[in-house]
């Protein structure tokens, strides 16, 4: 069974289409990157996959079971997690902490003040093992909002997958890194995506091209392509919509 399985999504936004009728099977522990001119939909399309919004029609499968219309922490729950474009770490909150939160959200228990002690012990265990992952150490009591970007950027991974879905989105994790800091995250990337099904949203193409497994390309609200980086790569559409656009 595929881990994804996405048939007619649409979404309008009042009189403007802004997803228009995406088909795309995503397989079980595949990389897929989502490749796009700003503006496509990319974001768009990942917020209909996590439930930040319905879409107009369409179906989404994950695991063959339909999660469309469904809230985003239900979505969680079934095991779809996503990040964010725009960072969405705690600021006054420590690394360590903001972790902890990440886990205590996934576990039934929720925000609930009183949680049994079996259940923090839990989601200590887990922020300690995402904290390593994430290289972050070091930082671990330092309010999140002083970290530098990059470490920001490495804790939103970290917070993403503190609940261990199988399927996770990252939009645009690298977005305004130097190379050095790219570099890292996508040693940690390559990490997140062991055992997962990881579907990326990203404007480098180095990155991608490391990377993914299979790339679709997506243009005003449409996938023009998919398959293969090197099928992708020479693909007259793709160059003539997207990649001719970025050599330039
Ligand atoms: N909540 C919303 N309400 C109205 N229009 C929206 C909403 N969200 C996105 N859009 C519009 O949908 C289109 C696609 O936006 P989206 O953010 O999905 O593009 P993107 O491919 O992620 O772009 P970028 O590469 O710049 O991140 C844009 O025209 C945007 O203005
Ligand atoms: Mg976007």
């Amino acid at each position: 069974m595929s881990a994804l399985n996405i048939k007619g999504l649409k979404k309008q936004f009042g009189p403007a289409e802004v997803i228009c009728g995406v088909d795309l099977v995503v397989e079980k522990n595949e990389v897929h990157a989502v490749i796009g001119p700003n503006g496509a939909g990319k974001s768009t399309f990942f917020n209909l996959l996590s439930g930040a919004f319905p879409p107009t029609s369409g179906e989404i499968q994950l695991y063959g079971e339909r999660i469309d219309g469904l809230s985003p922490e239900k979505i969680q729950k079934r095991g779809l997690s996503r990040s964010f474009q725009v960072s969405n770490v705690f600021g006054n909150l420590s690394v360590f902490e903001n972790l902890r939160c990440a886990c205590f959200k996934q576990s039934r228990a929720g925000y609930v003040f009183w949680r049994s002690a079996a259940r923090v012990r839990e989601a200590n265990r887990r922020a300690e093992e995402v904290l390593e992952m994430i290289g972050l150490q070091a930082l671990r009591d330092v309010p999140a909002g002083s970290l530098p970007y990059a470490s920001q950027r490495a804790l939103e991974i970290g917070m993403t997958i503190a609940c261990d879905a199988p399927v996770v989105l990252l939009d645009e994790p690298t977005a305004g890194m130097s190379n050095t800091e790219t570099a890292q995250a996508i040693k940690l990337i390559r990490q997140v995506a062991e055992g997962r099904t990881l579907m990326i949203v990203e404007h480098d193409m180095g990155v991608v091209f490391e990377l993914a497994d299979r790339i679709s390309v997506l243009v005003y609200g449409k996938i023009i392509a998919t398959g293969k980086p090197e099928d992708i790569r020479n693909d007259p559409k793709v160059r003539e919509a997207y990649l001719g656009e970025e050599a330039a």
